[in-house]
């Protein structure tokens, strides 16, 4: 009979609700259909730096599908980073520590920062398997991460509080949504939430334009108004937040009392939503018949209502981002919903 297979896991990169939901999903295939041994590793890749791991029983992955977090811990190393204060070599700790636990496979649960060393620890040799999560719902070659149904429902939740304060202040109110570089959460929750302007980081605005179309709001009897931006936005200045600076120019430029909001790292806690739980047991069970056909490099992605996968390789630095003709945003311009540019219907 074969040997059975020892895998590691570990999660990296920013936390997000699900992530233990994807552990508890690798581990118990994995062990429970598979016979394999897991290890799971502390605190991302720091973990395989400094040898902090543990092993992971089945009764140990019992009870944490609700619990946000990760019970293995995170950290933003980026292993393969060049820094001139420290001359370890962290690329051949990890895979030394990798062979000295007689691994088969890693599985790296992670955003694009996580999957592209996942990729380059292929090309150190090492058997390897990507399973993509952030809230931001940017990893290229997946239609979907999980994370980002929870933070959906945690932000919408905050843009709908935010109306019924706006219309007794008659003000305007500007909420801050996270994404750096994708502004796919502040498109969502901006359309479930009601926005009135949304304001995303794919998309050029005109605050001259923003602040016309809030004087046309109050102009035809809508006395308050709820502005959604994305942390990412292009602005001038690197001290302020997206939010303060959208909030002063609307002041400003319209004499509207206007408040801002920046939710912050609450779109980040917390249990996940039914949704995620299945993406990430359907992600984790889906990574682990990977490992059993030995079918290695790879990344999980969801196509469609389909779970599949892809090279690694593919992912490499790309990043998914919101296109400028998402058919959300057109829709949303039928609506009368201002993206700070002039209006076009199609
Ligand atoms: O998880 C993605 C994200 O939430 C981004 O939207 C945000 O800019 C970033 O993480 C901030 O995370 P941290 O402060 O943990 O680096």
């Amino acid at each position: 009979m074969a040997r059975s297979k020892k895998i590691g896991i570990l999660t990296a990169g920013g936390d997000c609700p699900g992530l233990n939901a994807a552990i508890r999903g690798v581990g118990k295939t994995a062990i429970v259909k598979y016979g394999m041994e897991v290890i799971g590793i502390s605190s991302g890749f720091l973990g395989l730096i400094e040898k902090e791991y543990i092993p992971l029983k089945e009764h140990m992955l019992s009870g944490i599908l609700t619990l946000g977090g990760t019970i293995l811990g995170t950290s933003r190393e980026k292993p393969f980073k060049k820094s001139k204060q420290f001359k370890v070599d962290k690329p051949s700790l990890i895979v030394e520590t990798y062979n000295e636990l007689g691994l088969d496979c890693l599985v790296c649960i992670g955003g694009n920062g996580t999957q592209k060393t996942a990729a380059r620890l292929v090309d150190e040799g090492l058997n390897i398997i990507g399973i993509p999560k952030t809230i931001d719902n940017d990893v290229w070659g997946t239609d979907q991460t999980f994370g980002f149904d929870s933070a959906l429902w945690i932000a919408t939740d905050a843009i709908d509080r935010l109306h019924s304060t706006a219309n007794s202040h008659k003000r305007i109110m500007v909420i801050e949504i996270m994404g750096h570089h994708a502004g796919w959460l502040t498109l969502y929750s901006g359309m479930a939430g009601g926005g009135d302007v949304i304001l995303l980081p794919e998309l050029d605005y005109d605050m001259d334009i923003v602040n016309k179309y809030l004087l046309k709001r109050v102009e035809n009897k809508k006395p308050y108004s709820i502005v959604v931006v994305a942390e990412g936005i292009k602005k001038p200045s690197r001290v302020e937040s997206a939010a303060s600076y959208v909030a002063k120019k609307i002041e400003q430029g319209t004499g509207i009392e206007t408040r801002k909001t920046i939710l912050g790292y609450i779109q980040r806690g917390g249990s996940p939503s039914p949704m995620d739980r299945i993406l990430a047991t359907r992600f984790g069970a889906y990574a682990v018949d990977l490992i059993a056909r030995e079918d290695y490099g790879k990344m999980v992605i969801k196509k469609g209502e389909k779970i599949k996968d892809i090279p690694l390789s593919e992912v490499g630095s790309n990043v998914r981002l919101v296109p400028k003709d998402h058919t959300l945003i057109k829709k949303a311009r039928g609506l009368d919903i201002c993206f700070g540019s002039e209006k076009t219907l199609i």
